[in-house]
């Protein structure tokens, strides 16, 4: 949470997600028409999935606690020749942001997180949501082979996000995470959620 081990991971070489590109999954959602309205990209990394929301132009923010990640998110955003807010925050306390959102993504931020810790981060992400809005979570699966550090079950992606916390959802289907270590990707499931 103080962003100091996270920041680390963007030191002397790129992460293991940090594959220089939007991740596959996410850009078929952006071709598909999966974003509207105010876009924030919770926990962006060095913002590849921000810019590619950028070049849609819609208004996105990418937010991470990694100050490190940020800089090289900038500074992409200006060898590109975009315009793209980046900004700090804790994905715990997103209503600190003092913004709501049409749209949210979360790609590989939700598996990253303990049990004990995801009904604050879901808590979190509601505040920032419109109703009616819709969160896109990708994050790596229990159904291998080859599977990523942090898979997480159907059942707990629905044991997170349920109507008695102000979500519903609406579809969670197979799909993969590229990284630096998976040749054809890792197991993942993609969720669309409404905020209700
Ligand atoms: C697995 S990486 C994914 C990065 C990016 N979304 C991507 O697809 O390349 C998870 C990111 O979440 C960030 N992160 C971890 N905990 C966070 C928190 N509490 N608030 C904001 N960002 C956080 C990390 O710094 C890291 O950049």
């Amino acid at each position: 949470m103080t962003g100091l081990p996270w920041d680390a991971s963007y030191h002397g070489g790129p992460a293991p997600w940090d594959i220089g590109h939007p991740q596959p999954a996410i850009a078929r959602l952006a071709s598909e028409g999966g974003f509207t309205g105010a876009v924030l990209d919770a926990g962006c990394g060095t913002g590849e999935n921000t810019l590619l929301v950028a070049s849609l132009g819609l208004t996105v923010l990418g937010v991470d606690v990694a100050e490190t990640a940020l800089a090289m998110a900038r500074k992409k955003a200006i060898d590109r020749g975009m315009e793209v807010e980046f900004a700090a925050a804790d994905a715990f306390q997103l209503e600190r942001l003092g913004r709501k959102f049409k749209t949210v993504l979360d790609c590989g931020l939700f598996h990253t997180f303990d049990g004990n810790e995801r009904p604050g981060y879901v808590a979190s992400l509601a505040s920032v949501t419109e109703h009616d809005g819709t969160l896109y979570v990708l994050c790596f699966s229990d159904e291998g082979p080859d599977t990523g550090p942090h898979p997480i079950r159907q059942e707990e992606l629905r044991a997170a996000f349920n109507p008695s916390n102000g979500w519903n959802v609406v579809t969670i289907k197979p799909d993969r995470i590229q990284t630096r270590f998976h040749e054809n990707g890792a197991p993942a499931w993609f969720a669309t959620i409404k905020r209700i």
